[in-house]
C-alpha cells in the first residue's frame, strides 16, 4: 500500500498544516435585530443567545464584532407600525434608516454596514412585497417601493444593500435608483433563496405576522438548476456580491455559486440551523462548539467566501484563541 492518507492525520499540528478550509474572522459577517422603542434587549425564541436590541444597543454588538476582526454587520429593523405598503421601510425617520446613520456616525469605514432591503419586517401582512387585489404579492409595483427603499437607506449611509426579497429584477432596478441619485452603494444580492422552514425562529424575531408562506417569490427547495438561472440574472443586473441561503441544505448551490460567480459569494447560516444545534446541545445530545466549528467549515469549503451567522462573534473568539 503506497497511499496511506492517515500519514497526514497523526497529529493536530500536521492536520493543520494540510487544512484545506480556513475561517478568519473577516470572513463573518453578523445580522443583528433591532426594535424600535424596546428598553432592554429581549431574547428571541428559538434563537438562544440572540436578542432583539435597543435601537442603540445595538452599537455594543458592532463594537463586540469589531473588537474580534469581524467587518460587517448587517441590521434588520422591526418598527413599532406597519401598514399594507410597508411605509416605515422607506421613511427616512424609520428605526433602520436610524439604525444606519447611528452605525456610520459611530463606526464610520472601519465596519461593512449591510442594510437588510425587504418589506418583510415593515408590512402587516408580512409579505415582502405588496400585494394586489388577490391577494398575490406584486413585483413590479413591489419593485417600485425597493428603489425608495434603497435610496434612503443609501443616503443614510449603507454600504451594502442585502436584497432579500426575491422579486424579479430587483437588482437592476435598485441599481438604476441608486445611480440616478448618484450612489455607488454595493448590492449584496440573496440570488437563491429558497422557501424555507429554517427560517421558523426569525419570524419571531421580527414579530412576523405572515400567513401562509412565500413559495410564490422564493425558490423551491426541489431546484437546483433555477439557482444558477437566478445567480445569472443577478449578475448580469448588477450584483455586487451573491448570496445563497440558507446555508447547511443548500452547499450543492453554494458550490455551484462559486463556480458560476465572477463576485464574492456569501452564505446565510439561518435562524432553523443556529436552532438545530443549540436544542440539540441543550439536550446533550451533540456537542456544541464542535458542531458550530464543523458547519461553519463546511460553508466555507463549499466555496462561500462570506458566512453571514449569529454566532460571528463567538466563531471569531475562538479561531483568535487558536481553538479552530
Ligand atoms: C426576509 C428574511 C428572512 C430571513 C432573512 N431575511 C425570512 C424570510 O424570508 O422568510 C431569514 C433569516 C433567518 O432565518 O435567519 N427579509
Amino acid at each position: 500500500m503506497i497511499d496511506r492518507p492517515r500519514r497526514l492525520r497523526q497529529s493536530a499540528a500536521m492536520r493543520a498544516l494540510v487544512a484545506e478550509t480556513r475561517v478568519h474572522p473577516s470572513d463573518l459577517m453578523l445580522p443583528i435585530f433591532i426594535k424600535e422603542g424596546l428598553e432592554h434587549p429581549k431574547p428571541i425564541t428559538g434563537m438562544p443567545g440572540v436578542f432583539q436590541n435597543t435601537e442603540l444597543g445595538f452599537l455594543d454588538s458592532c463594537q463586540q464584532a469589531l473588537d474580534q476582526g469581524i467587518k460587517s454587520v448587517m441590521l434588520f429593523a422591526i418598527p413599532l407600525i406597519t401598514d399594507e405598503i410597508g411605509s416605515e421601510a422607506y421613511n427616512p425617520a424609520g428605526v433602520l434608516t436610524k439604525a444606519v446613520r447611528a452605525a456610520k456616525a459611530r463606526f464610520g469605514d472601519e465596519l461593512v454596514i449591510v442594510a437588510d432591503l425587504c418589506l418583510d419586517e415593515f408590512t402587516s401582512h408580512g409579505h415582502c412585497g405588496v400585494l394586489d387585489s388577490k391577494g398575490y404579492v406584486d413585483n413590479d409595483e413591489t419593485l417600485k417601493l425597493y428603489q425608495k427603499m434603497a435610496v434612503v437607506l443609501a443616503d443614510a449611509g449603507a454600504d451594502l444593500l442585502g436584497l432579500s426579497g426575491m422579486m424579479d429584477n430587483q437588482v437592476a432596478s435598485v441599481r438604476e435608483a441608486l445611480d440616478h441619485n448618484n450612489h455607488n452603494t454595493g448590492i449584496m444580492a440573496y440570488a437563491a433563496k429558497y422557501a424555507s422552514s429554517f427560517y421558523g425562529p426569525f419570524r419571531n424575531a421580527v414579530e412576523s405576522n405572515l400567513e401562509g408562506n412565500r413559495k410564490s417569490y422564493q425558490q423551491d427547495y426541489r431546484n437546483r438548476l433555477e439557482a444558477s438561472n437566478e445567480i445569472q440574472l443577478d449578475l448580469a443586473q448588477g450584483a455586487d456580491l451573491i448570496m445563497v441561503k440558507p446555508a447547511l441544505s443548500y452547499l450543492d448551490i453554494i458550490s455551484d455559486a462559486s463556480a458560476i460567480s465572477n463576485k464574492p459569494v456569501a452564505a446565510y447560516l439561518v435562524s432553523g440551523e443556529l436552532a438545530m444545534i443549540e436544542a440539540a446541545s441543550q439536550q446533550g445530545w451533540i456537542n456544541r462548539e464542535a458542531a458550530i466549528a464543523e458547519a461553519v467549515h463546511s460553508i466555507k469549503r463549499a466555496g462561500a467566501s462570506i458566512i453571514c451567522t449569529y454566532w460571528a462573534i463567538e466563531i471569531a473568539k475562538a479561531i483568535n484563541n487558536d481553538e479552530y
